[in-house]
Formats: C-alpha cells, sequence, structure tokens
C-alpha cells in the first residue's frame, strides 16, 4: 500500500525541520553536488553568451534562460557582464527546495547580474528560515514543489531536493507550467544506487528498506517526457564518503531527513551491532564507506508549446 504523499510531505517538512540547525555540519554531499550544478549552470551561460557571439547581427532568439536579446547586445563573459544587462528586469529564478541556502549563496553570486528576482522556497519553515541568504532574495516558505509557485520562471534550480519528491511527474509539470518557453529546469538528486550497499547490508540483518526508492534514470526520462520537458542533460557519478562507524553513518542519514516516510528506517540496537560486524564496505584504514550517487539533469521547456494531457 502505498502513503498518501500528503503523508509523506508533511512527515519529510517536519525530519527536515528538526534536522535545520544541524544539517550544514553533515551536508558535504549536498555541498558537492551544489559546486555540479553551479558550474553547469555557468558552462550553459557561457555556451550561451558564445553563440550570442557566433550569431553576432542575427535577429533576436531565445536563450536557454529565457533572454530575448537582440544581436548586437550579446552576453560576455559573466565577469564582465555585470554592467550591461538590458534584460535583467522582470526575470526570475526560483530555487525549490532552497534548505538552508548552501546552493543559493553560489548561484545568487554567479547568477544575480543576469535576474531581477531570486525566490527560494521550501516545504520547511525552519530549513527556510535558515537559509543564509534570507536577506538577499524573496523567501517562501511550506512552498510544494509539486505545485506551481510563481506565475512565471526563467530559470528553475533545486539541489538535492528532487529525491524526496513522491511524484515525479507532477514536479515536472508544476515546473513546466511557470518556465517560460526555452527556459531550464537545472536539478541535482540521488538516484536509484544511492547508498548501495548499505541497503543491502541492512536487509542482511533484517531492515527492509520501507521508504520510497531513489529515481532511476527511466523514471527521470518517462516523467519529464510525460510532462512536456526535454531532457537536455543528464550526469549521473558516485561520491564516497567515510565514516567512524555503521551508527554515525546511521545518524548522518536520518539527521539529513532519510527515511523518507513515516515508515522510514527502524532499527534496533542488535540490528546495528550485526551491521557493524558484517560490514564489507571498509576503506583500507578500516572506516565505514558510504556511496552516494548523485545525478544531475537539466530539463527545457519547449519554445513550441506541446500538446499532452498533463499540461492542459
Ligand atoms: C537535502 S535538503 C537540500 C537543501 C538544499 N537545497 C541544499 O542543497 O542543501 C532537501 C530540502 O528539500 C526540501 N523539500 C523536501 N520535499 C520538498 C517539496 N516537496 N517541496 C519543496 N521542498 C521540499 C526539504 O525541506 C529540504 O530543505
Amino acid at each position: 500500500m502505498s502513503l498518501d504523499p500528503h503523508i509523506i510531505k508533511s512527515y519529510q517538512s517536519s525530519q527536515f525541520s528538526k534536522a535545520s540547525k544541524s544539517y550544514d555540519q553533515v551536508a558535504h554531499v549536498q555541498d558537492v553536488m551544489a559546486k555540479q550544478l553551479l558550474a553547469c549552470l555557468l558552462s550553459k551561460l557561457e555556451m550561451d553568451s558564445a553563440e550570442q557571439l557566433s550569431r553576432s547581427n542575427s535577429l533576436k532568439h531565445t536563450s536557454i534562460f529565457g533572454s530575448t536579446l537582440q544581436g548586437n547586445d550579446a552576453i560576455g563573459p559573466i565577469k564582465s557582464s555585470h554592467q550591461n544587462m538590458p534584460y535583467t528586469s522582470n526575470r526570475y529564478v526560483l530555487e525549490l527546495g532552497a534548505g538552508t541556502g548552501i546552493c543559493t549563496a553560489s548561484l545568487l553570486r554567479h547568477l544575480a547580474p543576469h535576474f531581477s528576482h531570486y525566490i527560494v522556497s521550501d516545504l520547511s519553515f525552519q530549513m527556510m528560515q535558515a537559509n543564509r541568504c534570507l536577506a538577499q532574495v524573496q523567501g517562501r516558505a511550506v512552498m510544494d514543489a509539486c505545485v506551481p509557485a510563481l506565475k512565471r520562471a526563467h530559470l528553475v534550480v533545486s539541489n538535492a531536493m528532487v529525491q524526496w519528491i513522491p511524484n515525479l511527474t507532477d514536479h515536472f509539470s508544476s515546473i513546466y507550467s511557470l518556465l517560460e518557453p526555452g527556459c531550464i529546469y537545472v536539478c541535482t538528486g540521488f538516484g536509484s544506487k544511492n547508498l548501495f550497499p548499505l541497503y543491502e547490508e541492512l536487509a542482511q540483518v533484517g531492515v527492509s528498506r520501507k521508504y520510497q526508492p531513489m529515481h532511476s534514470l527511466e523514471q527521470i526520462e518517462d516523467s519529464a517526457t510525460l510532462s512536456g520537458l526535454n531532457l537536455l542533460r543528464y550526469t549521473e557519478w558516485f561520491y564516497e564518503q567515510e565514516f567512524s562507524s555503521v551508527l554515525s553513518l546511521l545518524q548522518q542519514i536520518k539527521m539529513l531527513g532519510a527515511g523518507g516516510s513515516p515508515e522510514g528506517i527502524k532499527i534496533s540496537r542488535k540490528q546495528i551491532q550485526a551491521l557493524e560486524k558484517n560490514w564489507s564496505f571498509l576503506s583500507p584504514t578500516g572506516q565505514v564507506r558510504a556511496r552516494w550517487q548523485p545525478w544531475l539533469g537539466v530539463f527545457q521547456k519547449p519554445l513550441a508549446e506541446v500538446s499532452n494531457p498533463k499540461n492542459k
């Protein structure tokens, strides 16, 4: 029996609210993902500007950030583009699941010159309150990433949030409805091989994985197609982290809100002892290793509206 998404979300929101104070100390992989996301966006901006330059004197066209540019006001490299940005008025960035602002800070620094409004939102009020950039942005707490948060946006981003979304098609459909044609959604999440072999080891000591499995590439592609978004780029990789014990690994996961549903991980002291004893994924120095599997995706709303039942 699958759980009601509303119950899952209110549980996740309360878990993240509890974790908000200690979140930054444990969110190493999220930090790595934020850097990948930023690098991807910067390379898109550079590609965009190179394209503008090569099409110099061409007529109006729309970039992936939806800037309608004239041939003669092509954007230069990011660093030199601050002064002369005639098209920054009424251009919106929306960051979903922004949390404490690990991603917000660096994105703001690089993207602010290109946009007039930077809006951050999160399902958890406390996570939003802890956002280090709250003074520079417009914040919207208790904003569900499956419900359109604005009338329109020229760029949507989210870091390490998508894995908490029970229905990816609803999520992408809401992004579709607020993105301007030609604009993109860049996000990172955790993939279906995330934290393996932890889950296998847990299963061996009798702890089943009751929470939502992470999304596979196939699910991501299907949901994007159903919602009308084009998947422009998908990259996945592994990130290994070492812990002094299985218990500290489990504590970190719990702190980050993993468990994902009210059924979460329930594990006894005896099972933890068995895990410590059997744990096979050790580093040469005997540290317990965990292997995260982040992915990064770039989705674009086509320039011409596609007819699709989800978005009618
Ligand atoms: C792992 S944290 C990532 C926070 C931040 N983006 C970062 O990079 O550190 C996931 C965040 O997503 C939020 N979240 C979970 N489900 C959400 C939803 N349906 N809508 C909006 N935010 C959500 C959580 O409250 C939490 O702050």
